[in-house]
């Protein structure tokens, strides 16, 4: 049941955000590859170990999609997430929103 929901939000997903990969009709994305770089603090399954940190499975892909461009631009300031953001391009920011976005909150 759960996997049928996340699979169907993915193909909504995919709908809106054509030639983003990752919301294949798995019942979970395929991670981009630069989700290594995110699963040391926010975890592969977007659940943060780290109590400072924030857990991003579910979260709305809007939203993680802003805060990636306003980390990057400087708007919102954090010194780790600048740094991250720096080396993460437009294409790979929609991808790991929607990652992250589609995976479920735990
Ligand atoms: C060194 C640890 C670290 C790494 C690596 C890291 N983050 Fe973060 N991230 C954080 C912390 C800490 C915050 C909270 C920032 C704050 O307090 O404003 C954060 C915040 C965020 C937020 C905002 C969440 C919210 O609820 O507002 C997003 C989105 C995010 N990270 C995505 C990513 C992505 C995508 C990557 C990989 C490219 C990544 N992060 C890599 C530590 C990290």
């Amino acid at each position: 049941m759960a996997g049928r929901t996340v699979a169907f939000v993915a193909s909504l997903l995919a709908v809106g955000m054509a030639g983003v990969p990752g919301a294949d009709a798995q019942q979970r994305p395929r991670p981009p590859v630069t989700v290594e770089a995110c699963a040391p603090c926010h975890g592969i399954d977007g659940i943060a170990k780290d109590v400072e940190v924030p857990h991003l499975a579910g979260q709305n892909v809007v939203y993680l999609y802003n805060q990636l461009k306003a980390f990057k631009s400087g708007k919102r300031p954090h010194k780790e997430m600048r740094y991250m953001s720096r080396h993460v391009s437009e294409a790979e920011m929609e991808a790991l929103a929607d990652y992250y976005a589609a995976l479920p909150r735990e």
